[in-house]
């Protein structure tokens, strides 16, 4: 079934994290719902804007639901991490089922007004909204938050846009990093635990899992995150199987053949990483 955010946070209350994955190009689709149908648990595919815009946001959505409504779990399709409220209008307007506004770049104010306008117009559709508070640090896409210009999310400045916006979910900034996938992260429980006691219903989002260890993936879950995104990891796996298997091509290997391995391996990932999410 084709979902929202909120219907996925629904149907997996106590049971652990829903699993967000980053989407880089269409032929990985297919297996990353494939490995979320056989462990049944929900899954997020989540996409950039440069995605979205790459493959083209009709053909995305449409293989999305046709692979969502053929499954027998849950798949939600959200846009992660956009700057555009008028990117995230049209995102929902052709059929995406969650979006994130990240306004955490702006001053405060600014945020929240265009957080607003984005919750307002998602709600009209059905769909739900994550927004950020806090600079989570490293490289997305090309676009770089330096670790001096990262920032923690602070509790109080939390509260305050959770109440104003009424956001469905949180991306919170505790020490994970995007892009890491050369060391691991260390995470500051502290806040973490300070964060879920203020924000009650909100869905807290870990961002940056590629750099988190499998030891914190399973604290961050049992301690209460909701969500948890993992797209670097993916991304690295796939660079390192394809040049493994096209050297080897000649004009007439079947393309097809060559991208097998890597999405082979990427239902394995998160095969592995959906399990940790699990209570
Ligand atoms: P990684 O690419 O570091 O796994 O982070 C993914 C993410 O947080 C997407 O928003």
């Amino acid at each position: 079934m084709y979902k929202n955010l909120v219907e996925l946070f629904e149907e997996n209350e106590g049971k652990g994290a829903v699993g967000a994955f980053n989407l880089h190009c269409f032929e990985m689709l297919p297996s990353m719902i494939h490995a979320a149908e056989e462990l049944q648990v929900p899954i997020i595919i989540q996409t950039s804007l440069g995605t979205a815009e790459y493959i083209g946001f009709e053909p995305l959505i449409a293989a999305v639901k046709a692979l969502a409504e053929g499954s027998s779990i849950s798949v939600c399709l959200h846009m992660d991490h956009c700057k555009s409220v008028e990117a995230l209008k049209k995102a929902i307007d052709l059929g995406y089922s969650s979006v994130m506004y990240d306004g955490s770049s702006l001053p405060m104010e600014e945020n929240i007004k265009n957080t607003k306008e984005v919750v307002a117009y998602a709600r009209a559709h059905h769909v739900s909204v994550e927004g950020e508070i806090g600079a989570i640090g490293g490289a997305e896409e090309g676009v770089v938050v330096a670790q001096n210009e990262a920032a923690y999310t602070k509790p109080e400045d939390a509260l305050y846009y959770v109440d104003q916006t009424d956001v469905d979910a949180l991306a919170v900034a505790i020490g994970t990093t995007h892009g890491q996938y050369k060391s691991k992260a260390k995470i500051n429980y502290e806040l973490l635990d300070e964060l879920k006691a203020k924000l009650g219903s909100v869905g807290l989002v870990l961002h940056g899992g590629t750099g988190v260890s499998d030891e914190d993936m399973k604290r961050c879950v049992r301690e209460g995150m909701k969500k948890i995104n993992v797209g670097t990891e993916l991304n690295k796996s796939y660079i390192e199987e394809v040049n493994a298997s096209f050297p080897g091509a000649t004009p007439l290997t079947s393309l097809r053949k060559l991208f097998t391995p890597a999405n082979e391996h990427i239902k394995r990932i998160i095969l592995e990483k959906a399990s940790l999410f699990k209570l």
